[in-house]
């Protein structure tokens, strides 16, 4: 049978020979060839590499040269997403995860609320912010500039959550406390974000900048920034345009590439795309993927 070999494949038998000295691919099996072609072409169209015959998305990152195409979202878990990233190759990340508040995707589980239209939002608390710390040492590695991550104090009263924390709140410092913190801003969002259960109600949201900035461009900005929310257009968490471009712009140059492990709705891409900068997205789910790349 005649394989349709994909130019990557055999860059790649090239590169084991000539670098190598290793010109065995010929004696591997024709179902692991294939296996190994088909993975290389589903890398580049964009859709998550098959993990299974003990094959793992690194090694195939790795047989790639740990190459993303860039000015694409990429449909995956990020967590498993971002080690296809070379060390040191993306210039600034701005991203704002999921927050862990508890709610159930449209239509799953068995909340007693309805969250139509909501992603899902609800892990255990402890295993929640150690995802973050894994995500957060992960973008530390991939990138050389800064980590613009934007989260906020939640209110904990999650009772479904077995392994609530001995506080009444819940606060990102937990968790970001023993990275590198190299700015905090508050930004206020002008309005509330809901009912407060016998406590002030919420106004504000964090922007932790991580890691020391390789670019600096002094913008006059203060830590406080007040920027009202977004209407949501297909999305129940847009992030604030002017927000995403406050930070590409003191910490990037054009040309530079950003990173969103939680692209959403896109507006990450978009900014990027309006100030010249290319950027790579990573969103678990296809809806927003495909919103986002409209
Ligand atoms: C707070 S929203 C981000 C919104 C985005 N900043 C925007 O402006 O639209 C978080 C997003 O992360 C996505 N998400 C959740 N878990 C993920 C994961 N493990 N990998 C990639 N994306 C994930 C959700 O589907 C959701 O769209």
């Amino acid at each position: 049978m005649e394989i349709d070999y994909d130019e990557d494949f055999k860059k790649i038998a090239k590169t084991l020979k000539d670098d190598f000295g290793w010109d065995n691919i010929g004696i591997l099996p024709d179902s692991f060839k294939i296996l190994l072609n088909d993975c290389i072409k589903a890398v580049k169209a964009c859709t998550i590499p098959p993990i299974s015959n003990n094959l793992s998305s690194l090694d195939i990152a790795v047989l790639m040269n740990n190459s993303l195409e860039k000015n694409k979202i990429y449909q995956g878990d990020c967590l498993a997403l971002i080690d296809l990233l070379a060390d040191k190759s993306i210039d600034c990340v701005v991203t704002s995860p999921p927050y862990n508040l508890n709610k159930k995707a449209s239509g799953g589980g068995n909340s007693k609320q309805s969250y139509e239209g909501w992603y899902a939002d609800d892990k255990p608390e402890f295993l929640y912010q150690s995802e973050q710390r894994l995500l957060i040492s992960k973008l530390l590695q991939k990138c050389k500039g800064s980590i613009f991550y934007n989260h906020r104090v939640r209110y904990a009263w999650h009772s479904r959550n077995v392994f609530k924390t001995p506080t009444n709140i819940y606060h990102p410092m937990q968790w970001l406390s023993d990275f590198p913190i190299w700015c905090e801003v508050i930004w206020y969002r002008k309005g509330t974000t809901g009912h407060a259960n016998g406590r002030c109600r919420l106004a504000d949201e964090r922007i932790y900048q991580i890691g020391k900035p390789h670019v600096f461009h002094d913008m006059g900005y203060t830590t406080v920034w007040d920027i009202s929310p977004t209407k949501n257009v297909g999305h129940v968490c847009t992030f604030p345009e002017e927000l995403v471009e406050r930070c590409i712009l003191m910490s990037t140059n054009e040309g530079d590439l950003v990173l969103d492990p939680y692209m959403g709705s896109g507006t990450t891409k978009r900014v990027c795309e309006r100030l010249g900068r290319r950027y790579i997205g990573f969103e678990l789910e296809e809806r927003y993927v495909q919103l986002a790349s409209k």
